[in-house]
C-alpha cells in the first residue's frame, strides 16, 4: 500500500527538517480548509519558531529552501503568519486515482500493528429505562468498534449491563408489596419504575423501610430464592427492552456479561487487595488510598462497605481482571459519560497496583441538552426514554420522506424512513466532538440541509441514480481528466478518506470521519451541479464516471463506518 497524500508530504518536510538540524517528528500536515489556499498546509513552521524564539516566516522560508516536493505539488508557497500551502499535481493525483480506483480498502491502510481491543460501552441499568444519555455511549461505541475492526485491530465488544446493584433492594420490595400486574404485563419497564419511586417515597415517609429495603438486598445478594426469581424476572424484562433498542439501532455485541456475572469474584478479590496491601481497612469499611497519586491524594476509594457490601468499582475491577484473563487483550475502552471520570482513574490506578499491563482508556463525552439548554427531559422532568425517541425519529422521517417523495411504495417508505430517522439520530450524536454537550434538534437532525445524516444519505441516493440511468459497464483501467475544479476537488477527497479513517482512533473522535463526509458529499453536490456525466464524450464520462463510483462506495463505506445505513431511494 502506498502513502497517502498527506503522508508523502509529512515524509518530505520531515527531510527538510532533519537537513535543518530541526526535529523530523515535528512536521504536522493537514488539509486546508478552502481550497484557494492550496491542498494541505503546514502550520510545522509556527511551532517551531515559538521553541525557537524565531520569525515563523524566516523558519518558513528556511524549511522552503530545503524541502523537495517537486513531483507532488507546485512549489508550496508561504500564506498568513508562517503557514506553508501545498497544491498537488494533478499528475499526481491521478496516479493516486488510479490506485484508488483498483483498491478493495478505498485507500484505508490496515494497521501495521494490530491490537486487542476490549471496547466496553451501552451498559445501560436493567430496571430502568435506556434513556437519551444512552444513544452516546451506544452509538461512539459501535462506530469506534466498526472502525477499529476495519482497520485491522481484534475487538471484542462487551456491553456491562448494570444488572446487580442496590436498586434491587427497592425494586424487589415494591414487587412484593405494590406490584399491579396489569402495568407489568403491559409497560413493564414503566412499572419497575414507579416501583422503585414509590419505595423511594416511602422510605422518605417512614425511615423502618429503609430497613426492608436493605434486607430485600442482603436477602438477594445471600442467593435467596424467592429473591432471585424476582430479580431473573426483572432482569428478563429489561433485555426485552434493551434488545428492541439494540435491534432497531442495529447494534450487536460479542458478549454481554452483566455486573450480576462478577459477583462471586468480589469478595475474593477484596481479599486479595487486602492481603497485597493495595486496601486496608478503614472505619468498618475497605479502602484503597492514592496518597502519591497526584488529583487522587484526597480520594480513597471504597471497594467494601462497613456493612459487607460491594461497590461499582469493585465490579469493575472485578470485570477487568475477567476481562484480561479471558481475553488478554492489549486496551480497554470504557466508552461512558465524563461524570464517572474520577470511577475510572481510581479504577485504572488500582488496576496498574494489581500488575494489570493493558492500556485503560476511558473514552468521555459530554450531554445531551435540550432546548433550554439544560438536561434533555421529558415534560413530566424525566429522563427522556431511547426507545421513544427512536420510534419518534422514524415517524417523523416519515412525514419528511412522504413530502420528499410521494411515489414510494408504503414498504419502501417504512424503510427509507428507518433508515433516515436512525441514520439522523445517530450522526447528530457523531458529527459533534464527544466532550462538548450538543442541544438535541429534531428540526436540525432530519433537515436535507447542512452536517446531517439526511444530507450525506442524499448525496449517496444522488449518486446512485446516477448508475440506475448507465447503459453498459464500468471502463476497466480508467484514465482520469481532472480540468474543472469541481472534479479536482472531488479526486482530492476521495483520496483523503484513507488518511481519515485512522485519525479517529488517535483521540476517539468519529467526528472527524463525519466531517469529512460532508465534505465529500458537498464536493460530490458541487461536482455534480458543474459536470455533466453520461451526455459527454466518451473520455470524459469515463473518467467522470468513475469518480462517481468511488463516491458512492466511499459515502456507503464511510456511513457504515459510522453504524448508518445508505438508502436505495429517498
Ligand atoms: N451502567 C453504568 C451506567 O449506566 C455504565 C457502565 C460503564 N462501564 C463500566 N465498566 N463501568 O452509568
Amino acid at each position: 500500500m502506498n502513502l497517502s497524500l498527506r503522508k508523502e508530504l509529512i515524509a518530505r518536510l520531515s527531510k527538510a527538517l532533519t537537513k535543518l538540524g530541526l526535529p523530523e517528528n515535528s512536521a504536522e500536515i493537514s488539509p486546508t480548509a478552502a481550497s484557494h489556499f492550496g491542498d494541505y498546509q503546514s502550520n510545522t513552521a509556527m511551532v517551531l519558531a515559538k521553541s525557537l524564539r524565531e520569525d515563523p516566516k524566516t523558519v518558513a522560508a528556511q524549511i522552503l529552501s530545503q524541502i523537495d516536493v517537486s513531483d507532488l505539488s507546485l512549489r508550496p508557497r508561504i500564506a498568513g503568519a508562517g503557514f506553508l500551502n501545498f497544491r498537488i499535481l494533478n499528475s499526481h493525483l491521478v496516479q493516486h486515482l488510479v490506485q484508488l480506483s483498483y483498491d478493495p480498502r478505498l485507500g484505508v491502510p490496515c494497521t501495521s500493528s494490530p491490537r486487542r481491543i476490549v471496547i466496553d460501552f451501552s451498559s445501560p441499568n436493567v430496571a430502568k429505562p435506556m434513556h437519551v444519555g444512552h444513544i452516546r455511549t451506544t452509538v461512539l461505541g459501535d462506530a469506534l468498534a466498526r472502525i477499529a475492526q476495519f482497520l485491522g485491530h481484534k475487538v471484542i465488544t462487551d456491553n456491562h449491563v448494570g444488572d446487580w446493584g442496590t436498586q434491587f433492594g427497592k425494586v424487589i420490595y415494591g414487587w412484593k408489596h405494590l406490584l399491579d400486574s396489569d402495568r407489568l404485563a403491559c409497560k413493564p419497564i414503566a412499572e419497575l419504575v414507579r416501583l422503585y419511586r414509590e419505595v423511594s417515597r416511602l422510605e422518605e415517609e417512614n425511615p423502618n423501610v429503609s430497613d426492608k429495603i436493605r434486607e430485600e438486598l442482603v436477602l438477594l445478594q445471600q442467593g435467596d430464592p424467592e429473591n432471585l426469581s424476582i430479580w431473573g424476572k426483572i432482569v428478563e424484562f429489561s433485555w426485552k427492552e434493551f434488545e428492541d433498542v439494540y435491534r432497531v439501532l442495529g447494534i450487536r455485541f460479542d458478549h454481554q456479561l452483566g455486573e450480576s456475572f462478577y459477583n462471586h469474584a468480589l469478595s475474593p478479590l477484596v481479599e486479595r487487595l487486602l492481603a497485597a496491601g493495595i486496601a486496608r481497612l478503614s472505619q468498618g469499611a475497605v479502602c484503597v488510598f492514592f496518597p502519591e497519586t497526584p488529583k487522587l491524594t484526597d480520594k480513597p476509594c471504597m471497594v467494601r462497605k462497613s456493612d459487607g457490601g460491594f461497590l461499582y468499582a469493585t465490579t469493575d475491577l472485578a470485570t477487568l481482571e475477567y476481562r484480561i484473563k479471558a481475553w488478554n487483550p492489549d486496551a480497554i475502552w470504557y466508552v461512558a459519560g465524563a461524570p464517572q471520570s474520577l470511577h475510572f482513574q481510581q479504577v485504572f490506578e488500582i488496576a496498574r497496583r494489581l500488575g494489570i499491563r493493558a492500556e485503560l482508556t476511558h473514552v468521555a463525552f459530554g450531554s445531551i441538552l435540550g432546548k433550554d439548554r439544560k438536561m434533555m427531559k421529558t415534560r413530566a422532568g424525566d429522563n427522556v426514554p431511547l426507545a421513544n425517541l427512536l420510534q419518534e425519529a422514524i415517524t417523523r422521517a416519515t412525514q419528511v420522506i412522504g413530502q420528499k417523495n410521494p411515489s414510494l411504495s408504503i414498504e419502501e417508505k417504512a424503510e427509507v424512513a428507518c433508515t433516515i430517522g436512525i441514520g439522523a439520530v445517530k450522526y447528530a450524536e457523531l458529527s459533534q466532538n464527544r466532550l462538548t454537550d450538543y442541544v438535541f434538534s429534531w428540526e436540525k437532525m432530519l433537515s436535507f440541509q447542512g452536517n446531517t445524516a439526511p444530507y450525506l444519505q442524499n448525496a449517496y441516493v444522488r449518486v446512485r441514480s446516477i448508475f440506475r440511468k448507465l447503459q453498459g459497464t464500468l471502463p476497466e483501467t480508467p484514465a482520469f481528466c481532472l480540468h474543472v475544479p469541481e472534479e479536482r476537488i472531488l479526486a482530492l477527497r476521495l483520496l483523503q478518506f484513507g488518511e481519515t479513517v485512522p485519525r479517529v482512533l488517535e483521540d476517539f473522535r468519529p467526528n472527524i470521519l463525519a466531517n469529512y463526509l460532508f465534505e465529500l458529499a458537498n464536493a460530490f453536490h458541487s461536482f455534480y451541479e458543474a459536470c455533466p456525466v453520461l451526455n459527454v464524450e466518451e473520455k470524459l464520462r469515463q473518467s467522470r464516471l468513475v469518480l462517481c463510483r468511488l463516491s458512492k462506495q466511499i459515502l456507503g463505506k464511510g456511513l457504515s463506518l459510522l453504524g448508518i445505513n445508505s438508502p436505495k431511494k429517498m
